[in-house]
């Protein structure tokens, strides 16, 4: 197929085009009505319906982490772009709930899928994180300094919610979603992108962590939200966000498909579509399923479109996110991947051999360290320089 291996097919002018050639959702199998909610907080059902949208939402299990969920997100994505893990040469995690400050969740993912070749990092802009991730990997790709690179999308939000907070906790989930980007000769693909940022709401929407200035009356590692200002800011700059991003690829709002946004909440959706003049029906929507997954909920919702068959080869599709920061970010894309080609049961069995190694070298490479620092302190030699050098500091002080 033309878009998965690069310049196979394309019109022969040697530019490279960054292609979406494979996707893949990850979400936790718990779910969490709002019913399940109102049991601990002063809410219910038709409040938050009727304010938001939502439903339900997913809740990350013990042993499930944005790491995890972004690990399994990305095996589907490389399966269906039919690639295999050593192909890759980037994995950009955009996230808000990393296990770690650093190592970056990229890192351990990147780890887990034997992905030996690939550079990794972690993306912070909230939930516009996603779109960024992808406008950066797409200009590597366009550069010509990289050709495969896999962005991914992550969170497990009810690890950051204040439980006890009616106004934000009705709102998140988790899950994951990823994508696989390729570089092609064919013209289409990653088109142009929007990101932009204004700081001066930082304290609208934010997770204070340990090495905050001032984290005032605010918990740590707690998000915290002013939910009528988001909502304001929100519906504010999603539809200038796509249109300027239209502007630059030279596209209409006629020529758009589908509009894939950031799944907050119903009500943005709604006046985003009135204020552009759209039929509500062309903003991919879920956030019924599962609230606001931050980060991941422009790929979670992007896969379940393709599932759906919203998306077609050749149309034009406008994915755009909003959120802390404050951030947002607008991407517009010239589809050429079908929805249903089936990848090489060759290729998988090699994946899943990659995998397996992966595994293996990781346990190898940790026992091996181990028993190099148990030999290391049992080394009589090395006893001794420390007793001489020990001498030596005495002898200083
Ligand atoms: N159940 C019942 N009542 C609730 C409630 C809940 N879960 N949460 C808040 N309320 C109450 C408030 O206490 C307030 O009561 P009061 O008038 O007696 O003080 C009332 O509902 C209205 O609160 P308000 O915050 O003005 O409601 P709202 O219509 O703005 O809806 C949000 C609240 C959070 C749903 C809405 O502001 C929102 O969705 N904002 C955007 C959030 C978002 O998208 N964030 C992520 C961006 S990435």
């Amino acid at each position: 197929m033309a878009t998965r291996n690069a310049g196979s097919n394309g019109s022969g002018t040697g530019r490279a085009y960054a292609h979406i050639v494979g996707w893949g959702m990850a979400v936790p199998e718990a779910v969490l009505t709002n019913d399940d909610i109102s049991a601990f907080v002063e809410t219910d059902d038709t409040w938050i319906r009727e304010r938001t949208g939502i439903r339900e939402r997913r809740i990350a299990g013990e042993k499930e982490s944005a790491a995890t969920l972004g690990y399994n997100a990305a095996r589907h994505a490389l399966e269906v772009a039919d690639i295999l893990p050593v192909d890759l040469d980037l994995i950009v995690v955009a996230t808000s709930t990393p296990e770690h400050v650093f190592p970056g969740t990229a890192s351990l993912i990147q780890d887990w899928l034997g992905a030996s070749r690939a550079g990794a990092f972690d993306l912070s802009a909230a939930c516009s994180g996603f779109v960024y991730a992808i406008d950066m990997a797409a200009q590597s790709i366009r550069s010509g300094s990289m050709k495969t690179a896999l962005v991914i999308g992550t969170e497990t939000m009810s690890r950051v919610m204040d439980w006890q907070d009616r106004s934000t906790c009705i709102l998140f989930g988790d899950g994951a979603g990823a994508v696989v980007l390729r570089a092609s000769e064919q013209p289409g693909g990653v088109l142009a992108s929007v990101l932009r940022s204004d700081g001066a709401g930082c304290d609208l929407l934010a997770i204070p962590t340990t090495s905050a200035r001032e984290p005032g009356e605010h918990k740590l590692n707690k998000m915290y939200m002013a939910g009528s200002e988001v909502f304001k800011f929100a519906t504010r700059v999603v539809d200038e966000g796509i249109r300027q991003c239209l502007d630059k690829a030279g596209l209409e709002l006629d020529d758009i498909s589908l509009i894939v946004p950031h799944q907050a909440n119903q009500r943005i959706l709604a006046s985003v579509a009135k204020k552009l003049r759209l039929d509500i029906n062309r903003f991919m929507s879920n956030v019924e399923r599962y609230g606001n997954t931050s980060a991941a909920s422009i790929p979670i919702a992007l896969c379940e479109a393709l599932e759906q068959k919203r998306i077609k080869p050749n149309d034009h599709i406008v994915l755009v996110g909003f959120g802390g920061g404050l951030t947002w970010a607008a991407t517009v894309i010239q589809w050429v991947a079908p929805s249903d080609a089936e990848p090489a049961r060759f290729n998988r069995q090699r994946r899943q051999f990659l995998y397996t190694f992966a595994r293996w070298r990781r346990r190898i490479t940790q026992l091996q360290r181990s028993l190099n620092n148990l030999l290391y302190r049992l080394n009589p030699r090395r006893r001794r320089r420390k007793t001489r050098s020990g001498r030596e500091n005495d002898d200083l002080s």
